[in-house]
């Protein structure tokens, strides 16, 4: 959307940060910032309110679905669905059965000046 934010100060992105721009969440992996669509492929939480674990990967908030940054992919299904939160290990590989196809969109984030652009 021509009207979309496209930028955010990198002082507002220090590492393990995730933060709201647009419809993107956008954040900084040991340096090197991302931008992935904000819908959970789940249940379609505000992927920019998740967290970077310990090994790069975005965490949903609602039930810690982990998703590679780089590439879109979720790599670890759901840990619950609603309401529950908890094990539920079929249902989290059919999840990240389906999911395989329906990737977070990425889209290029790099360091101009002050700030963080998507392009
Ligand atoms: S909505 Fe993201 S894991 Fe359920």
């Amino acid at each position: 959307m021509a009207d979309e934010p496209d930028r955010i100060p990198a002082a507002d992105l220090p590492p393990g940060a995730v933060r709201r721009v647009g419809d993107w969440a956008v954040g900084n992996r040991g340096g090197a910032p991302f931008a992935v669509s904000r819908r959970c492929r789940h249940q379609l939480a505000d992927l920019s309110e998740g967290t970077l674990d310990a090994e790069g990967c975005l965490v949903c908030p609602w039930h810690r679905s982990r998703y590679d940054v780089r590439t879109g992919e979720m790599v670890e299904g759901p840990r619950g669905f609603l309401g529950y939160h908890g094990p539920t290990p079929g249902y989290s590989q059919l999840v990240r059965g389906y999911a395989r196809y329906l990737k977070l969109r990425v889209r290029r984030a790099v360091r101009r000046g002050d700030d963080v652009v998507l392009e």
